[in-house]
């Protein structure tokens, strides 16, 4: 620690910490507009200056120093900050009481009060731009800019979309969008960064504007009229009076507006943030303390909302009655269901029923349904769709190092001197993280491996861009673990001390030659050999990986040769190391976790073990079933093969997302009762005999678990609509129609229940939940959490992590002289999934408006495609009618399609060959033959989708640009006196 004095007061501080936060963390008040903690000194309003052993210095860009004289309120600071401050005002019109921005948070407003400023020396200027509505989401206002540079900031370096700049040397300068497009036909992806950092109103959300205020939804030439009479009376009144009508108008807001934190529904990154509302009208989304996202967000999590007061919301229960469905009371359905479910078991058995819960709904929603399951029908067959995605990386990371989750924190991948993405397009499907990672590439020297069929954003950013042979990750990995184990490049000290196995496994690696593995994989031996040293020279390495890799027929198997590689290489057990599947849905993780598994009951606890048995059978007061359930994949074989009878799924579109969804929707039509809850009558309830309206994330309470095992609450943003009942309410009155007696009133006792029984969640609670705190399991019993797992041992008896043998045995469903293409497919950054939530939102779709099939130039120009050309796709197992896209993401005779679509989705394609050890389907492995089809319609991305836009990177905002214009004088020169309040 160091010691300075502020104003006099001698304070500790950290050596190099920034000026500006010791002063916050001080409470000293000093004015500072484009300072954002999360961006750090921007330094282009010069508003923070003080005095620093008598010279003027910006606070934001200095660091503190042992025995510093700070003076934040000498005159020439004083004076300083006031005419920097004048400067800002000529470039924004100060109409707070007509402004959506006078919610209390306006730096602009804040400023002008801190500083007192009653009247502006330097006259606002308007500039000679046009107002930017081209976005859907947000718009820009070239006259409210104070060109502080703050978004720049984000989308540079933050975001890393590098869209937006400031031309610095124009007369005028503005903030620009591919160094001078419309937003709309910009590279801009509307991850909304900017507008969140934005200190005043020039972005602003579109549903902010004319929502936020009693005036502001005025029309535009009352409003001129408002505007023009403040400015009259401002030469007399001056800005203090002023001020204090728009404090008023914004005292009356904070009645109306509510802010609730909420967790997002979408990806497993798990950004938080709060959600501004007035009545149920969603004014915006403000991501700030998340400890996953803080500032960032994607478009879905900020703008992504309009499934939530869609018309098409499921409001009432829905009965089958032949080939239609009636409206039902909650009673008659509940009655039903209870009833039907009864019968079937009482003439087949428990185990003729089973479950799928939701990845979207809470842990204690899906720990109620795995109970509902176990201890009132007396069956394990439940399960949840990581079946489809997670499982072989928990499977992998089972084997080798015990625990099936990440192994650290985003903050870990953050700090990796090496990251290597396999099968995993994170900046669309984990963009959040994928910002961490551009980030640390472009400004702190962090390395990047990324192995992909796709040449996608992260590839296209990738010192190395593998492009193996689909489904060959296994083989190049094993060989570069064999390069690195033959060539002493690998980490004796920490086998020795921290690993068992390797003898098995170097001789399993027999096989895997450098010469072997590229004629399997097809990448040269050469770039082999550079990944194995880049990985030996790396201090820290991070693996992501997702549903490339995990969607494959040896997914666990390479899922496991992943976590092969980084023990050989002592890539655990430090900060900046580690595995990390990236998980899917927002509570994939969750799902799990908390007992959604035929096998386990929560925490991974075996249904197979007396002693786990015996405990949950003494809190839930039944006895247990023994034997493992049926997972996703058997069940459908099972209503098949005749054996399963009923089923009840929450929240999961099963009918377009499982694999080979032809034959999931002729298992669907064999059952005898089929219960489907949801939020809209998605193609799943078409097979569905009792549909049962639940409630999306915003109209409830509970938790959510992200990729980085962290779990967060989400509060209740809406009243459930009318009509709707919270998935958890529905489950414990299923359970009631049964007789269970279950007294739940509210989640929190449901977790308290679960901290009871599972060793792994043992300290955790709604209090130690409370706000934006948040909890990384495993929980010990007094809240102390594990951000980063393995520091002092692995979770296996004695310590040591495992190396596992593996063997490669190729892929199913390969191409052939019949189907001669392979089929990839995957998520895209605008939608999520099959798109059932996201195609609610306008927005979103006009970016995106349909699904379509990539195809490589070179194999549209042999085929006389073009974009929007028809084609027809037929697999083995079905075929889609869908529009072409042209594009050199992919090569050759590779195809992708992406999920988005309910009308033509992919898995009409995709077949039921499935993981061995997990029985997660072989989605990567399909094969096609396509017909070029005589229709040509439009392009299906149209010209608005980011794709087509052309970034302009640089590093931050550039301010030492604006420093070099002629008419730049850093404040405190050649002061004038200035008009202050004293
Ligand atoms: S990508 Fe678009 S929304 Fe995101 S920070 Fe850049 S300009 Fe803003
Ligand atoms: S638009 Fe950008 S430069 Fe302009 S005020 Fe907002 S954050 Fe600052
Ligand atoms: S979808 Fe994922 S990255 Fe996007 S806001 Fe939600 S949690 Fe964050
Ligand atoms: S806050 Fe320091 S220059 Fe803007």
């Amino acid at each position: 620690m160091v010691n300075v004095a502020i104003d006099g007061a001698v304070q500790e501080a950290q050596p190099d910490e920034l000026l500006i936060d010791l002063i916050n963390r001080t409470g000293v008040s000093v004015p500072h507009v484009c300072y954002h903690p999360q961006l750090g000194p921007v330094q282009t309003c010069d508003t923070c200056m003080v005095e620093v052993n008598g010279r003027l210095v910006r606070a934001c860009a200095t660091a503190v120093a042992d025995g510093m004289k700070i003076s934040t309120k000498s005159a020439k600071a004083a004076a300083a900050q006031v005419e920097a401050f004048d400067r800002i005002l000529s470039n924004h019109l100060l109409y707070c009481t007509v402004c959506d921005n006078n919610n209390g948070n306006c730096t602009v407003h804040n400023t002008t009060k801190l500083l007192a400023i009653e009247h502006q020396r330097i006259p606002f200027r308007p500039k000679p731009y046009e107002v930017d509505n081209t976005n859907p989401f947000y718009r820009y206002d070239p006259d409210q800019c104070i060109l502080c540079g703050r978004c720049v900031e984000a989308c540079q370096n933050v975001e890393v979309n590098e869209t937006l700049s400031i031309n610095w040397e124009d007369p005028n300068p503005r903030v620009l969008w591919d160094g001078g497009s419309t937003i709309g036909e910009s590279s801009c992806v509307s991850c909304g960064h900017c507008v969140t950092v934005c200190p005043c109103n020039a972005l602003m959300e579109k549903t902010m504007l004319g929502h936020a205020g009693f005036l502001t939804s005025l029309k535009k030439s009352a409003l001129s009229g408002m505007i023009d009479v403040v400015k009259g009376v401002e030469p007399e009144t001056g800005y203090g009076a002023i001020l204090q009508v728009s404090e008023a108008e914004s005292a009356m807001r904070s009645h109306r507006v509510r802010k609730t934190k909420t967790v997002c529904t979408y990806c497993g990154v798990g950004c938080s943030f709060d959600v501004w509302t007035k009545d149920r009208h969603i004014l915006k989304v403000a991501p700030e303390h998340g400890p996953a996202n803080g500032i960032s967000t994607c478009v879905k999590g900020k703008f992504g909302w309009g499934h939530i007061n869609s018309e098409d919301r499921l409001t009432t229960p829905l009965i089958r009655e032949g080939d239609k469905f009636r409206a039902a009371s909650w009673d008659e359905a509940l009655d039903l269901v209870a009833r039907r479910l009864s019968d079937l078991k009482t003439a087949s058995g428990p185990d003729s029923i089973a479950f799928i819960s939701s990845s979207k709904c809470t842990n204690e929603e899906s720990y109620l349904m795995q109970k509902l399951a176990r201890a009132v029908i007396g069956t394990n067959n439940v399960d949840n769709c990581s079946r489809y995605c997670q499982s072989p990386a928990t499977q992998g990371l089972f084997r080798t190092v015990g625990y099936g989750g990440d192994s650290g924190s985003i903050s870990d991948i953050e700090n990796a001197d090496l990251v290597l993405i396999i099968g995993s397009n994170t900046a669309e499907s984990h963009p959040v993280i994928a910002t961490r990672v551009k980030s640390s590439h472009k400004l702190n020297g962090q390395k990047l491996i990324v192995s992909d069929l796709r040449e996608n954003e992260m590839a296209r950013r990738a010192d190395v861009f593998l492009h193996p042979n689909p489904g060959t990750d296994l083989v190049w990995l094993s060989a570069v673990s064999r390069f690195l184990l033959d060539n002493g490049l690998a980490n004796s000290t920490f086998l020795d001390q921290w690993v068992n196995g390797l003898e098995k496994y170097r001789a399993s690696l027999e096989p895997f030659t450098m010469e072997y593995a590229s004629r399997i994989s097809g990448l040269p031996q050469e770039t082999l050999r550079t990944v194995a040293h880049m990985i030996a020279e790396a201090k820290r390495v991070c693996i992501l990986w997702a549903m490339g890799v995990t969607q494959h027929s040896q997914g666990s198997d390479t899922s496991t040769a992943i976590s092969n590689l980084l023990l050989i290489t002592g890539n655990y057990m430090r900060p900046g190391t580690g595995a990390y599947p990236l998980r899917g849905h927002n509570n994939v993780q969750g799902a799990s976790d908390h007992g959604s598994m035929p096998n386990s009951v929560p925490g991974y606890q075996s249904v197979n073990d007396p002693e786990v048995r015996a405990r949950f059978e003494k809190a839930w007061s039944v006895p247990l079933p023994s034997t493992k359930g049926l997972d996703n994949h058997q069940m459908v074989e099972a209503i098949h093969a005749g054996k399963l009878k009923a089923m009840y799924v929450i929240g999961e579109e099963m009918s377009i997302v499982d694999s080979n969804a032809n034959y999931v929707d002729a298992a669907f039509e064999k059952l005898d009762l089929f219960v489907v809850q949801d939020i809209f009558f998605s193609d799943t309830c078409r097979y569905a005999d009792v549909v049962l309206p639940g409630t999306p994330s915003l109209e409830k309470e509970g938790t959510f678990t992200s990729t980085e095992r962290r779990i967060q609450r989400l509060y209740q943003v809406f009243e459930p609509l009318k009509g709707c009942r919270p998935d958890w309410m529905i489950i414990r009155d299923i359970a009631n129609h049964l007789g269970a007696k279950w007294s739940y009133q509210h989640p929190s006792e449901v977790m308290d229940e679960i901290a009871s029984v599972t060793p792994l969640f043992a300290g955790v609670n709604y209090e130690r939940l409370e706000g934006y705190k948040s909890l990384q399991w495993p929980v010990a019993a007094n809240g102390t959490d594990e951000p980063l797992h393995y520091t002092k041992r692995f979770a296996f008896p004695d310590g040591k992590a495992r190396l596992f043998p593996l063997a490669w045995v190729g892929v199913t469903d390969a191409p052939n002289a019949e189907f001669d293409f392979h089929l990839n497919n995957g998520r895209i950054l605008e939608h999520f999934h099959e798109g059932n939530l996201t195609y609610r939102t306008e927005g979103i779709r006009e970016k995106v408006p349909d699904v379509f099939v990539e195809v490589s130039p070179e194999l549209a120009e042999e085929r006389g495609i073009q974009s929007g050309t028809w084609v027809q796709l037929v697999s083995r197992y079905g075929q889609v009618r869908v529009r072409a896209l042209v594009t050199d993401r992919v090569r050759g005779r590779e195809l992708y399609m992406p999920m988005n679509s309910t009308e033509s989705p992919v898995n009409r394609l995709t077949s039921s060959h499935a993981d061995a050890v997990t029985n997660t389907p072989a989605y990567k492995e399909a094969s096609v033959r396509m017909k070029v089809l005589p229709e040509v319609g439009e392009s299906p991305l149209p010209r608005v989708n980011s794709r087509f836009g052309h970034p302009t990177p640089q590093n931050g905002v550039e301010v030492e640009r604006k420093w070099k214009r002629a008419d730049y004088t850093p404040p405190g020169n050649g002061l004038v006196q200035l008009q202050t309040k004293k």
